[in-house]
């Protein structure tokens, strides 16, 4: 795995190496301005779902969510993805990692998207984030994740990190919509196959 800008890339690619999977990154630095961001994490409110902060004890729905949607996760080798076991989720959430979560206004229970963030050293970057099948495209991945920027903002947080497949193009948009600028991709090579290969 190495990333686009890597010389090596050229060198292997003529030597017929082949791309099998792209992953991104992608960087956010949030500003003065939050107009925008508070636009789009309450633009769902119209549509019946409210955004809130999870906690410890929605560690059980946070996962149920999750193990619904596990086969909708493109798969790459730089962005594997496995649903987290409930317990390890609940202490992680108790202890410095961040949920946010799209629920019903009609009914707080029905948690139908969740957005999972986790400290590093120089950022906030996310873990996963999804929605539920019947309800994508409706804006609430990219209103979930607009929300917990806003919140981790006021708590003194300005830089943020994601990312994820290139064949996940709605992750990507909501992320580009959020502002988020991409950094260099990560290419997955494979060695040429077959009789000649060196
Ligand atoms: C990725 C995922 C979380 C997006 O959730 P969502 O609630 O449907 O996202 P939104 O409705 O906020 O849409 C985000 C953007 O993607 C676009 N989009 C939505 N579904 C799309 C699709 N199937 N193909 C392409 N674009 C799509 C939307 O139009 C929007 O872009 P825009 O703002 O430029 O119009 C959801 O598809 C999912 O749960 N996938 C499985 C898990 C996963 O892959 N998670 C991401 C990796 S951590």
């Amino acid at each position: 795995m190495l990333r686009e800008d890597d010389p090596d890339v050229a060198i292997l690619l003529a030597q017929g190496w082949t791309t099998v999977a792209e992953s991104w990154g992608a960087r956010l630095a949030v500003g003065q301005d939050v107009a925008g961001l508070e636009q789009v994490a309450d633009a769902v409110a119209s549509c019946g779902w409210r955004t809130v902060q999870l906690d410890a004890g929605d560690a059980r729905r946070i996962v149920d969510l999750d193990a619904a949607c596990a086969e909708d996760y493109p798969w790459t080798p730089a962005s594997p993805h496995e649903v987290p076991d409930v317990d390890e989720l609940a202490a992680r959430l108790e202890s410095g990692w961040w949920a946010f979560g799209a629920v019903r206004v009609d009914d707080r229970r029905q948690l139908d998207c969740v957005s999972v963030l986790g400290p590093r050293d120089d950022r906030v970057e996310t873990e996963f984030t999804v929605t539920r099948a019947s309800v994508r495209g409706r804006g609430l991945a990219t209103a979930v994740k607009a929300r917990s920027i806003l919140v981790l903002r006021q708590r003194g947080y300005r830089d943020f990190g994601t990312g994820g497949t290139a064949a996940n193009e709605a992750s990507l948009r909501a992320n580009l919509r959020l502002g988020y600028v991409l950094e260099p991709r990560w290419l997955s090579l494979r060695a040429p196959q077959g009789p000649g290969a060196p």
